[in-house]
């Protein structure tokens, strides 16, 4: 009897191991920060208590600010080698500008994906129009991390306009997702990435619930922008501007809005397969050795990363 008992408890648990929603790790708030000529951002990390989260680097919320009519904040020349920056834009306008004679402009909705690579120089800042009249900015940059064999390829931009991102919603209307990279709802992204990456912005309505798929061996995060959810296994509680770390204990990350809240709730969800190599980060250049980065800053020094030809 003893024994059968035991055998049944084994199979219980490789079920449950099998379809187990992950639990919350920690919660962090985002620290407010200047950058760039002093746009104000609010960093989730690096922080005192996470350095990195592999492959992920930084996650930045932009703003929201507003800017007065005229007023020119954002992030002007500066170089970057050995990873990836997204940029998410929710609301405002801006232009970017490169070294290898690249520019484009981003709006409400629109993502930048740049391969960084070998390097280049670059400029983020409002748009023309948009900085004349002033308004409102808000959006995210992400950093992700290049593994060894990629860090010196040649930079590349995936620039989607919001028309091109696919939504996908749930069958009661009360869960949509903006899908940037990775697979969420039956809709696939349309940007590629080097490693495996989930990006996706969700937005739940009071009373909904959701499940997204992530392998256990996925890191995984969640990012609040605005709203009150309940993450993860426990259901613990989050708000705008906490970010949720999840343990790599299930095979899923679930999120849920109470019926009786005020407002929808929306989160970025991100998540990627860690690459396990060593980081060594000078500011805006992240290679694997300190003789990398010297030869980086001295690349730069001498010009190799380009500038900016107005
Ligand atoms: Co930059």
């Amino acid at each position: 009897m003893k024994n059968i008992e035991k055998d049944n408890d084994i199979i219980d648990k490789s079920n449950e191991s099998r379809n187990k929603d992950r639990s919350v790790d920690l919660i962090t708030n985002s620290v407010e920060t200047a950058e760039g000529d002093g746009f104000i951002v609010h960093r989730s990390f690096p922080s005192h208590s996470i350095r990195h989260l592999d492959p992920f680097l930084l996650l930045d919320e932009m703003g929201p600010l507003e800017l007065l009519p005229q007023e020119t904040k954002g992030f002007p020349d500066h170089p970057h080698r050995g990873f990836v920056t997204v940029t998410y834009l929710l609301e405002g306008k801006f232009e970017h500008r490169d070294s290898q004679g690249n520019s484009g402009k981003l709006g409400p909705g629109d993502v930048q994906w740049m391969t960084a690579g070998s390097g280049l120089v670059h400029s983020e800042m409002p748009e023309k129009e948009f900085a004349k009249s002033g308004g409102r900015l808000h959006g995210f940059q992400l950093w992700i991390n290049l593994p060894k064999t990629d860090k010196l390829i040649k930079p590349n931009y995936q620039d989607v306009p919001s028309r091109k991102i696919p939504i996908a919603k749930t069958s009661d209307g009360k869960v949509s997702v903006k899908v940037i990279a990775g697979n969420s709802l039956g809709s696939k992204a349309v940007i590629n990435t080097l490693t495996p990456i989930m990006y996706f912005h969700f937005t739940l309505q009071p009373g909904a619930e959701m499940v997204q798929p992530v392998p256990k061996n996925y890191n995984a995060f969640v990012y609040i922008i605005n709203g009150i959810g309940l993450f993860g296994r426990d259901k613990i509680i989050g708000e705008g501007g906490k970010m949720i770390v999840f343990k790599n204990d299930g095979e899923s990350i679930s999120i849920r809005v109470a019926e009786n809240a005020r407002s929808s709730l929306d989160v970025l969800l991100i998540a990627g397969i860690p690459l396990n190599e060593p980081i060594v980060q000078y500011g805006p250049f992240v290679m694997n050795t300190q003789e990398e980065i010297n030869k980086t800053i001295e690349d730069y020094r001498n010009g190799r990363l380009g500038k900016i030809e107005l």
